[in-house]
């Protein structure tokens, strides 16, 4: 069968972790899909630089709108970031028959509404598992393992930079700046790292989940958001000896009673008995409660170049599986499926 064409837009710390599994797995990976997943092309600014990663493997070309129009391209990944370069690709893509996998929250949380309705009016799949908590599955978790359940709320450490400070303040008594810098040295922050510490790009995560847990638009104009900056080392040594750990929370909460949903992000005291208070450095952690399931709890890295190349490249055996699947036997589509929305309200709080 013929390989699945990938052209993986934005070869940085995620992509090269992209370029990496595919190749380490590629074995495993075709047993598991009936055929082969190949990076044919890859964009990068620095034509050298990429040059050097993927030799002659794959085509490299230096603009981006090259593979987002491609005849030879099934699946484009982009991993540009930003929302504005990367939603007229994204978009491009769409309009030329391409799926698409991304790993850009801020995009979808600010875009997902006009990307998600171009693909389902085109029959394509936007993917986005690494979008949020990194490695951890918990799209699929909240889309698929889940969807048997009424889900009444969903709390998680779902940014990794901002419980990484947050843990060494703690143990290590470090200055935040210090902490911060350390985070973005280890490939954990987002270009802007206001996004981290201002919890925004917790805002950006939540909003994805709470429409995919509620079946409601994403709304992220309407989250409540306050980041970590006002915190202050006696603040995280005062909650320790109250028993207490101070935790950045994106918390969705279904309110019945006012007809709606709580989004929120914001520090939080954490009782040091609840398994969230175990979560350190730039793990990420998800509770789920549904009325069929009980509590669920899903961990493990939020961030970093092969976690999230894992979320990239399991939506890629997705689009592979689906692709290879009799039109009969398809799934419509494996991205966020807003056909059946939900007219539930962010309630401000
Ligand atoms: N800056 C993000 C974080 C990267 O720290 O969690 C992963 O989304």
């Amino acid at each position: 069968m013929i390989p699945l064409r990938i052209g993986v837009m934005g070869l940085g710390t995620v992509g090269a972790g992209v370029f990496q599994v595919l190749e380490r797995n590629s074995g495993e990976i075709a047993r598991r899909t009936g055929r082969g997943l190949q990076v044919t092309q890859v964009s990068r600014r620095n034509l050298d630089a990429a040059r050097e990663l993927v030799g002659d493997r794959a085509t490299v070309v230096a603009d981006p709108h090259a593979i987002a129009t491609s005849p030879d391209i099934d699946v484009v990944v982009e991993l540009i970031g930003g929302t504005t370069l990367a939603r007229d690709l994204v978009l491009l893509a769409l309009r030329h028959g391409k799926h698409v996998v991304t790993a850009n929250k801020a995009l979808l949380a600010v875009h997902g509404e006009e990307i998600f309705g171009e693909a389902r009016r085109l029959g394509l799949t936007v993917s986005f598992e690494a979008a949020v908590a990194g490695g951890i599955p918990v799209i699929k978790m909240l889309r698929e393992g889940l969807s048997a359940n009424r889900i009444s709320w969903l709390a998680g450490i779902i940014n990794g930079t901002t419980n990484f400070i947050l843990t060494e303040m703690r143990d290590r008594g470090l200055p935040f700046a210090d902490v911060l810098q350390e985070a973005q040295r280890l490939g954990y922050a987002e270009a802007d790292p206001t996004f981290d510490i201002e919890g925004v790009d917790a805002a950006h995560k939540l909003a994805l989940m709470g429409a995919i847990a509620f079946g409601m638009p994403v709304q992220f104009d309407s989250v409540y958001v306050e980041g970590i900056t006002a915190l202050h080392s006696q603040d995280i040594r005062y909650a320790g000896q109250m028993g207490y750990r101070i935790k950045l929370l994106g918390i969705a909460r279904r309110r019945d009673d006012a007809g709606g949903v709580e989004l929120r992000v914001h520090p939080t005291l954490v009782p040091e008995k609840c398994l969230m208070a175990s979560v350190e450095g730039a793990m990420n952690a998800v509770m789920v409660q549904g009325d069929a399931v009980g509590t669920t709890l899903h961990y493990g890295k939020g961030a970093g170049s092969e976690p999230t190349a894992s979320a990239v490249v399991a939506d890629l055996v997705d689009i592979a599986r689906l692709a290879s699947a009799a039109p009969e036997h398809r799934v419509p589509s494996l991205s966020f499926q807003p056909d059946a929305l939900q007219n539930l309200r962010v309630l401000s709080i």
